[in-house]
């Protein structure tokens, strides 16, 4: 166990599908094994996109169960609400006032909204609320309310670690050491996960796989996967096929090493390597679809997960929002 204290977050925006599982979810559980762990739902993060309530709950359980389900250790890891933690809006305000503009101005989405406005020929900040624009400044609150080392993200959000580490300077640099600098982890990309058309799985391209499609439309995904047009008996290259890629993520190390033989000699057609990739797939999610309808379906179970969670993240943000007023009130 490492005396590190991991804390992530996750937006509430999507249904998560295979890829998110396989390059996020999944690292983060086995992660929270071995470390004091923080997760939470970044449902604040969340507003500045959907504004209807009920879908944000919604996402909401559905990243808390497919958590739960898949056995992330509540021993070890504090599984909270964000919005639960009344301390993460105040620490905001603080940090409003030691975070420059101009720093906002640099953040990666804040700039591509403006570069697709000014393309298309619309007013800079036209549809970016201030939710949108003081992002960072949030993330930082939730990154070092908690008294982070490392903060594991996908490449995309590294600026936004940065940006804390930033803050937590120039907070430092002006009351002295009180807040824990952070260092991101691009912990959560393990390599490209392939969608149904071969490029990398996203909501986006309308290519996914989603994690709990019942047995019948997992099937049907799977045998939609794009392939070329290689006969059963031409040796193919397992590690150009979305198939063998997929497979990778859900096999023992030797059942990997047989269907890496098998594909790249004669003999196995794509139709026979998808329903091997159905049945693993099928197999390793099965249990954990089992367990996370359970869940759905019993929501005061969740938030009586969440309220554990919030309680215990409590005594930890009050501790730092106490050290930052003191800091900054007197
Ligand atoms: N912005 C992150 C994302 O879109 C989610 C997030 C919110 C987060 N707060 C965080 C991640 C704090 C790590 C730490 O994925």
């Amino acid at each position: 166990m490492s005396d590190k204290i991991v804390l992530t977050g996750i937006k509430p925006t999507g249904t998560p599908h295979l890829g998110n599982y396989v390059g996020a979810l999944k690292p983060l559980i086995e992660m929270a094994q071995s470390n004091k762990t923080f997760m939470f739902i970044a449902d604040l993060h969340a507003l500045n996109i959907i504004h209807d309530p009920k879908l944000i709950k919604q996402h909401t359980y559905e990243i808390a169960a497919i958590l739960i389900a898949l056995g992330l250790d509540l021993n070890n890891a504090v599984l909270f609400r964000q919005s639960d933690i009344a301390e993460i809006y105040q620490l905001n305000t603080m940090l409003m006032n030691v975070t420059p503009k101009g720093l906002m101005n640099r953040a990666h989405s804040y700039k591509a909204a403006v570069d697709r406005n000014t393309a298309a020929g619309l007013d800079a900040d036209a549809g970016v609320n201030m939710g949108l624009y003081t992002y960072p400044i949030l993330m930082a609150a939730d990154i070092l309310l908690y008294n982070s080392d490392t903060v594991p993200v996908g490449a995309d959000q590294k600026q936004h670690v940065e940006f804390a580490r930033d803050i937590a300077g120039y907070f430092n640099h002006i009351y002295g050491n009180i807040l824990k600098l952070p260092e991101p982890v691009i912990g959560r990309e393990t390599g490209l996960i392939p969608g149904l058309d071969g490029r990398k799985m996203s909501k986006s391209y309308d290519n996914v796989i989603p994690l709990f499609a019942p047995e019948k439309e997992l099937k049907k995904k799977i045998m939609r996967i794009i392939t070329d047009s290689k006969t059963p008996d031409e040796p193919k290259d397992p590690d150009t096929s979305t198939i063998f890629q997929l497979y990778k993520h859900f096999a023992t190390e030797s059942e990997i090493a047989e269907f890496r033989a098998a594909f790249a000699a004669p003999g196995m057609g794509y139709g026979t390597a998808k329903t091997i990739l159905f049945e693993k797939i099928n197999s390793v999610l099965t249990p954990v679809r089992t367990e996370y309808e359970r869940l759905m379906a019993n929501p005061a179970e969740i938030e009586a997960i969440l309220n554990d969670g919030a309680n215990r993240a409590r005594v930890v943000a009050s501790e730092t929002l106490d050290r930052v007023k003191r800091a900054m009130l007197g």
